[in-house]
This record gives C-alpha cells, sequence and structure tokens, in this order.
C-alpha cells in the first residue's frame, strides 16, 4: 500500500466499515504508572490513560478512582469487565509497591526512585496490534512483558534477572495479564476509536499571532509565530520570505491545550534590519488549503493608518451628532 508521508493528512482516518481502519500511523493506547519511592515509607503514585498524545483516563491518587476524561473514554467495555479490570490493576500496584520497598536493598533500587510501567496495545497501518508492556527503573527499561512471562530488557543486568525471576513466580497475575494484553486491549483500543471517531477526526481551525521573544543577542530580534487551538495534531508553521522558507526556524513541542486541541511555537532568530518582508505560514488541514499568512510588517500599514485616520474622527463625529440630537438612552424613562 503507498504511504503518502503528507503530514496535513489526519493521522487516523477510520473508515465506515466495521473495525476497518486505515490511517497513517500507528495508534496506541496505553496506562502509564509511575511511583515515586522518597524512602523506605513514603511512595506517591500516579497513573493515566493515552490514546496516543491524548489524554483519555485520569486517576485520582487518594481514592483511587479512574476518571474517564472524553465521552467515549469507556469504549464498549461493560460496567462489569471496567470493575474488573480496575480491581485487578489495584491490587498488581499494591502488590508490586510491597514487592519493591521488601527488596529495595537486595535488588540495589537507591532511594529516592522512580518506577514507570507502560502497558498497552498499538494498532499499526495494517491492521496488526500489538500489545505491550514495560518496566523501567530511574527512566531506563529494565523488562519487558512477552508470552505471559517477564524478561529483562538489558542482557547482563543482575537487577532485571532477578526482578524478572521474582515478578515470573506471579503465574496467576502474569496469565491475567497476557490475557488483558492480547484481547482486552485491543477491543477497548478499537471500541475507543470508533466510538471517539467524531472527536478525534474533527477539524478546528488554529488561531495565530505573531510576538518578539527576548532578544537574543545585540542587533538581532527573536520573532515568534504563536499557532493555538487546531486540531488534529499534524500542523505545517514556517517563517518564510517570499517563497523562501527560512533557515534557522524553530519549532517547539506541540503542547496541549485543556480543551484537546493543539498549541505550538515556531521561533525566527534574525538580524534587527533583516526582518522587512519576513511573514509566518500556517498550514492545517482544517484551513481546507488556504494557508493563514501572517505578516511581521504589514505591508498596508500606512493605508491602514490613514483608513484609521479618516475613520476615528468620523465615528465620534456620528456619535456627538447622535447624543446631541436625542436624549441619553439611559436617562429615558
Ligand atoms: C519519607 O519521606 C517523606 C517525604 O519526603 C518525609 O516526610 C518522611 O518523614 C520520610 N520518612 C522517613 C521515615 O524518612
Ligand atoms: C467492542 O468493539 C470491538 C472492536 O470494535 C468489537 O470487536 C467487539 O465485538 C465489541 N464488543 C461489544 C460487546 O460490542
Amino acid at each position: 500500500m503507498p504511504f503518502l508521508q503528507i503530514p496535513l493528512l489526519t493521522v487516523l482516518l477510520v473508515t465506515a466499515g466495521d473495525n476497518e481502519y486505515a490511517f497513517q500511523e500507528e495508534i496506541s493506547f496505553k496506562i502509564i504508572h509511575s511511583s515515586s519511592f522518597y524512602n523506605h515509607s513514603w511512595v506517591k503514585s500516579r497513573q493515566s490513560g493515552w490514546l496516543g498524545d491524548l489524554q483519555t483516563h485520569g486517576w485520582d491518587t487518594n481514592s483511587g478512582r479512574i476518571t474517564f476524561l472524553r465521552p467515549w473514554s469507556k469504549g464498549n467495555l461493560s460496567k462489569e469487565e471496567i470493575k474488573e479490570l480496575l480491581e485487578f490493576n489495584h491490587a498488581l500496584f499494591i502488590e508490586l509497591r510491597i514487592e519493591l520497598q521488601r527488596r529495595a536493598s537486595q535488588w540495589q533500587l537507591k532511594y529516592p526512585f522512580e518506577v514507570q510501567l507502560t502497558a498497552g496495545c498499538e494498532l499499526h497501518p495494517g491492521g496488526a496490534i500489538v500489545a505491550f508492556y514495560r518496566f523501567a527503573y530511574q527512566g531506563s527499561e529494565l523488562l519487558h512483558f512477552q508470552n505471559s512471562s517477564w524478561w529483562p530488557s538489558v542482557k547482563d543486568e543482575i537487577r532485571a534477572q532477578l526482578m524478572s525471576r521474582r515478578f515470573n513466580q506471579y503465574h496467576v497475575a502474569n496469565k491475567i495479564i497476557q490475557r488483558i494484553l492480547s484481547d482486552t486491549c485491543p477491543r477497548f483500543l478499537l471500541s475507543m476509536l470508533d466510538a471517539g471517531k467524531a472527536d478525534l477526526q474533527r477539524e478546528v481551525k488554529p488561531e495565530a499571532w505573531l510576538s518578539t521573544g527576548p532578544n537574543p543577542g545585540p542587533d538581532r530580534q527573536m520573532l515568534v509565530c504563536h499557532v493555538s487551538g487546531f486540531h488534529p495534531k499534524p500542523i505545517w508553521v514556517k517563517w518564510m520570505r517570499g517563497e523562501q522558507v527560512q533557515q534557522g526556524t524553530q519549532q517547539s513541542g506541540i503542547l496541549p491545550n485543556a480543551d484537546g486541541t493543539w498549541y505550538l511555537q515556531v521561533f525566527l532568530d534574525v538580524e534587527a534590519t533583516e526582518t522587512s518582508g519576513l511573514y509566518c505560514r500556517v498550514r492545517h488541514s482544517s484551513l481546507g488549503g488556504q494557508d493563514i499568512l501572517l505578516y511581521l510588517e504589514h505591508p498596508h500599514n500606512s493605508v491602514g493608518l490613514i483608513i484609521l485616520a479618516v475613520m476615528v474622527p468620523l465615528v465620534l463625529l456620528t456619535a456627538l451628532a447622535f447624543w446631541l440630537r436625542k436624549p441619553w438612552p439611559l436617562f429615558t424613562f
């Protein structure tokens, strides 16, 4: 199947047919659990669920309650199935915490330390779904789960070997994990993509504006093009002059807004005397080929000023005429 690597296309094109998905890139659902072990009695845990870059599930740390952040975050799982998953999840992390605290010195885990578990499944463009479950210590992957067992991700790592050996003694839990990964997760992912189709594929136009950043040096200027409120995530933003993309255009990460849309800044460091004719160009699927062009120095500035110079007194005169002719509406009874 030929692949068009055009960043403008939506990442995900879910076809009308049942359970038939066609898209440009893989998309995954994952649950990320992280625990900070401050000392042998103090642990802080956080957990969240993500569909691609979009957070779909949150957890209240104190009550352990899950929050469904999207109307479609439950996919088509039944109430009972969700309850069962949450109970298993809860039990698993309590057990994990106990194990890590009990064996911290044996496994040479030095306080304070951070562990992260990432479990999920990924749908590939051909339709294959690959599940994964990884355990990381201090930000580096130590173990991964495959065929109902834990395996060291780094060879010759004594800690990884000891830990995988211990984790593999949990036969029943590992059987359940295997089932969740190979059966529940793919079903859940597909059903969420289906239920959330309208939301995931919605087109929202970006707003864009310009500003200047802190001066990068004497006689230089930092130009900033802000683009916000767009959906889906793929976007193309460049500083240009004429048809030329400016070398040295730099881009921030694409950051999430609270409403599920995206935000981005694109920078250009230029000589203060070299700014004329520069503009920021924004291309996005929601704009239907009509790029947004934002000029640093508006070529019609002088015309604008003349219009303003004529309009302002005109408006004031009209207002004055009205005011003199009629009693002020607030004072009429
Ligand atoms: C563990 O760490 C927490 C948070 O830093 C602190 O409040 C508590 O006193 C510590 N407990 C022990 C036993 O060191
Ligand atoms: C839920 O959705 C999945 C994927 O679309 C499908 O395979 C499964 O049959 C659905 N289950 C129910 C109970 O509707």
